[in-house]
């Protein structure tokens, strides 16, 4: 599936169409060093293979997504034979089960499914609906969310819910839509309502972490999580709210989904106009230091190019223009193009109060790609 209404002309064209050559030439370099290899953060310039360390990461589908996104564009068979490859190694962890949560969906949604939908692998099907039920198995009914993480000998996550998780739910419509089964796409749709009635706050911005009662669903406490404090403004939070919000409008077409969507997408926007286009790491931590963090920004350019796509077309241009101008301050201030170093976009937070401050991170690197390539008609729908 292409997208078929954005376009984009004159100095942004330009910049785009060269930005995509680097991209190839980049993207071929990585492929053929990296393979099957799991990378996640870079050190000295040089990924390793984050999934011998810990098979179950959540960041493991990424680079597997990005491999799928380049085969789509190029065909290419380096990049398909690469992910098939990640896809088999990822087996460890659909059968292990012990080190599974809620990220399920990032990590068989751009492997087994992304597989299946490009080439129509069998195998690749049975592993995204195995996925699927193990999401799905995650569900409180008598809380309606989908539960984050697992209980640890400290903290019982029981009613543990977070806002990234909405960017795994289109794994469940994909099943319903795979099986005409409704039971997963209930699911997502629940869990969807749950976070749009807690989780989002009326001004645009939206929580990280919320603690429910696992009984009714009562909400208990709203902490910090990855952002600067309770009550501040993770940015890429912010992100995965703005986007998860339009893709569960993807898949259902319910128009409050696609109005909270553009909710978050206007306050991501006015939150980024005084930092020349580049999302701070949390909208609501004090002034100094200034942390940046680009992962919000290339996923929030792929939320403003998915509500670009469902809006009429006089409401357009302010979305896609809003994502060039993230996607190229982004570029400007933080991409590497050579070749042999690995990783595209620095910049990257993983947390408000992390070591790992500023600096390239998989993920960012794949919504950089699919904000591109969405941008020059070339992605494939991958959530
Ligand atoms: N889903 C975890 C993160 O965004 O860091």
């Amino acid at each position: 599936m292409t997208n078929t209404h954005i376009r984009i002309s004159g100095e942004s064209r330009e910049w785009l169409d060269s930005t995509l050559e680097k991209l190839k030439v980049k993207m071929s370099a990585e492929c053929a060093r990296i393979g099957s290899s799991i990378p996640y953060i870079p050190v000295n310039g040089r990924y390793e293979d984050w999934g011998a360390k810990n098979i179950y990461w959540w960041t493991n589908g990424f680079w597997s997504g990005m491999l799928w996104q380049m085969y789509h564009a190029t065909q290419d068979s380096q990049y398909r034979e690469a992910a098939q490859q990640v896809e088999e190694r990822l087996d460890e962890a659909l059968h292990g089960f012990d080190g599974l949560d809620h990220d399920a969906g990032f990590l068989w949604l751009h492997t087994a499914v992304a597989n299946y939908r490009l080439t129509g692998n069998p195998r690749s099907r049975t592993r995204g609906l195995h996925a699927a039920n193990i999401l799905a198995g995650r569900y409180n009914p008598a809380g309606k969310f989908i539960r984050a993480w697992n209980s640890d000998e400290t903290t019982n996550r029981a009613g543990w819910m977070i806002v990234d998780c909405l960017m795994n739910i289109p794994l469940l419509h994909w099943a319903s839509e795979e099986t005409q089964d409704p039971r997963y796409r209930d699911i997502a749709i629940n869990h969807a309502d749950t976070v749009l009635r807690t989780t989002l706050r009326a001004d645009g911005s939206s929580h990280h972490i919320l603690i429910l009662d696992p009984n009714d669903g009562t909400v208990l406490e709203t902490p910090g999580g990855q952002g600067f404090a309770a009550g501040s403004s993770w940015s890429r939070g912010q992100a995965w709210a703005l986007y998860g919000m339009a893709l569960s409008h993807k898949h259902t077409e319910k128009n409050e989904y696609l109005d909270a969507a553009k909710r978050m997408a206007h306050y991501f926007i006015a939150n980024t106009a005084s930092t020349n286009d580049l999302p701070l790491a949390d909208f609501r931590a004090p002034a100094e230091p200034v942390v940046y963090d680009t992962t919000a920004a290339a996923c929030a350019a792929c939320g403003l190019l998915e509500i670009a796509e469902a809006v009429g077309e006089h409401e357009r241009s302010m979305y896609v223009d809003a994502a060039v101008r993230m996607l190229r301050a982004a570029e400007q201030k933080f991409a590497n193009w050579e070749p042999e170093h690995d990783s595209i976009l620095g910049g990257g937070t993983v947390a408000y109060f992390s070591d790992e401050r500023e600096v390239p991170i998989i993920y960012g690197d794949y919504f950089f790609i699919e904000a591109l390539l969405r941008l020059s008609g070339q992605s494939t729908h991958l959530w």
